[in-house]
């Protein structure tokens, strides 16, 4: 237990580490790569580089440190957080090496305003966190383990298809190596992908939401190719995916992990709004609501570019052909001419608040469901909110750290 006096410290303090959050966790990762350059195998070089992992990290321990006399209140981040965490292989020894970096980068940002007495609150606060993540990670691996099917870390599976969607999106169908079974998952999960790349001195792993319903001998990732643009590098994995990978190569899974999940005990309408390659995990909560609840009703909303980038487009229409609970609505931004002449798509331009409460009207009351690039989901998470939908019926996943929307 901490002394009212470390809380008190740990209080005084917070919003003066929020000032410098970012640049303590800059110096943090710096340092801790120098010393230990074997957890480049583990993060995200291209998030280290844009900052988004330094802010997530550095919001997280702040979040927590405030609550740090009441931390159940931050458990249901925890929970998110853990899930990448334990998909990840993040291990209870890799704590302390954390720990030490982050009171190292502390004390070297704040310099003499560091007292002993502050860096000696922190220390102990950490570790009150740190045991918070390192028993909901013990039990997430234990249960990933122990489900029939499952595994704690990685284990290689062989692409047995690879079948191309769109322009941008091809889908990996994969299987595991050793023919064995493979866990079920709920809708909206993802994985860890873990790729060995020759001439790279690191692994690189990235999180692909399975994009298919569970319970079939494979998992399916749809993933979009992030080519080079704007001055900005090509996405490695991605790219590797698309170019490199072929049906027959082995590449190493995470057990499905994520708290982004369709609550299926929710008998309310529910509504599915994606974006681009957002589409994935609602492709698959999709498929479970009809599976499972053949009485839910349910509303698709998907936004593409226009038809040729658009991805699973058949199999959203055949299912709500199928199914009168699912209707589809599809919006444009760019449709070609193709698009025009056939009808494809329910709006063009964006989606905006207008059109989503003629769409959604009478579903308010709905949970809603949605994931997309950061824009977007802002501009959903707005628009929701101006057609009255309660905050607490919101649910949604980032494709990258988790960022203020
Ligand atoms: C929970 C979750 C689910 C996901 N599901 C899917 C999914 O279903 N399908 C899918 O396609 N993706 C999904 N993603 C995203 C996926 O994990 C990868 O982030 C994505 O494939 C890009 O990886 P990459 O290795 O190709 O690109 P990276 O190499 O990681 O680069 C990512 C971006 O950063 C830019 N970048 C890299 N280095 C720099 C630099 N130095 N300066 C500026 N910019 C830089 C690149 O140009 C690129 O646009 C998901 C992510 C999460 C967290
Ligand atoms: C109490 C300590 C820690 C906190 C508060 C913390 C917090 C976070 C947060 C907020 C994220 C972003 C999650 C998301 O938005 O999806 C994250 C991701 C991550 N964490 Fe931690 N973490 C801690 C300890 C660790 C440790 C010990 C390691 C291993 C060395 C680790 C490795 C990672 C990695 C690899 C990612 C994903 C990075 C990426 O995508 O770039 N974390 N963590």
């Amino acid at each position: 237990m901490l002394s009212a006096n470390t809380i008190k410290v740990i209080k005084s303090t917070v919003p003066v580490l929020e000032v410098h959050g970012t640049a303590i966790t800059k110096r943090f990762y710096e340092a801790m790569f120098a010393d230990y350059p074997e957890l480049l195998n583990i993060f995200n070089h291209a998030n280290q580089k844009q900052g988004r992992q330094q802010t997530a990290l550095a919001n997280t321990v702040y979040a927590a440190a405030q609550h740090i006399d009441r931390l159940e209140a931050i458990l249901p981040a925890v929970k998110g957080i853990a899930h990448k965490h334990r998909s990840l292989g993040v291990k209870a020894e890799h704590y302390p090496i954390v720990g030490k970096y982050l009171l190292k980068a502390i004390k070297d940002t704040l310099g003499d305003a560091a007292t002993d007495d502050i860096l000696q609150a922190w220390g102990e606060a950490y570790g009150v966190i740190a045991d918070v993540f390192i028993s909901v990670e013990a039990e997430m691996y234990a249960t990933a383990q122990q489900q029939s099917g499952g595994w704690a870390d990685f284990r290689p599976f062989v692409v047995a298809r690879k079948v191309k969607e769109s322009s941008v999106i091809t889908s990996f169908y994969f299987e595991p190596q050793d023919g064995g079974a493979i866990a079920e998952f709920e809708a909206g999960q993802y994985i860890s992908l873990k790729l060995d790349i020759p001439g790279e001195t690191y692994t690189h792993i990235r999180q692909y939401s399975l994009s298919d319903s569970s319970g079939k001998p494979y998992y399916r990732i749809s993933v979009k190719r992030e080519d080079a643009h704007s001055g900005r590098p090509a996405g490695k994995v991605s790219v590797y995916l698309h170019e490199q990978v072929k049906e027959g190569d082995t590449v190493w899974l995470s057990a499905p992990a994520g708290a982004f999940t369709l609550d299926s005990n929710d008998s309310r309408p529910v509504v599915f709004i994606s974006g681009g390659v957002g589409v994935t995990p609602m492709v698959s909560m999709a498929k479970a609501v009809i599976e499972k609840t053949p009485n839910r009703q349910a509303t698709f909303i998907h936004a593409a570019v226009n038809s040729e980038m658009q991805a699973l487009r058949p199999e959203v229409e055949s299912l709500a052909a199928s199914h009168p609970q699912l209707s589809a609505h599809f919006v444009y931004s760019r449709p070609s001419e193709r698009d025009k002449e056939a009808g494809a798509y329910s709006k063009e331009g964006y989606i905006d608040t207008a059109w989503l409460k003629s769409v959604i009207a009478g579903s308010e009351d709905a949970s809603f469901y949605f994931c997309g690039p950061l824009p977007f989901m802002k501009a959903v998470k707005a628009a929701l909110l101006e057609c009255g939908v309660a905050e607490s019926d919101l649910n949604y996943e980032f494709f990258g750290p988790a960022a203020a929307l």
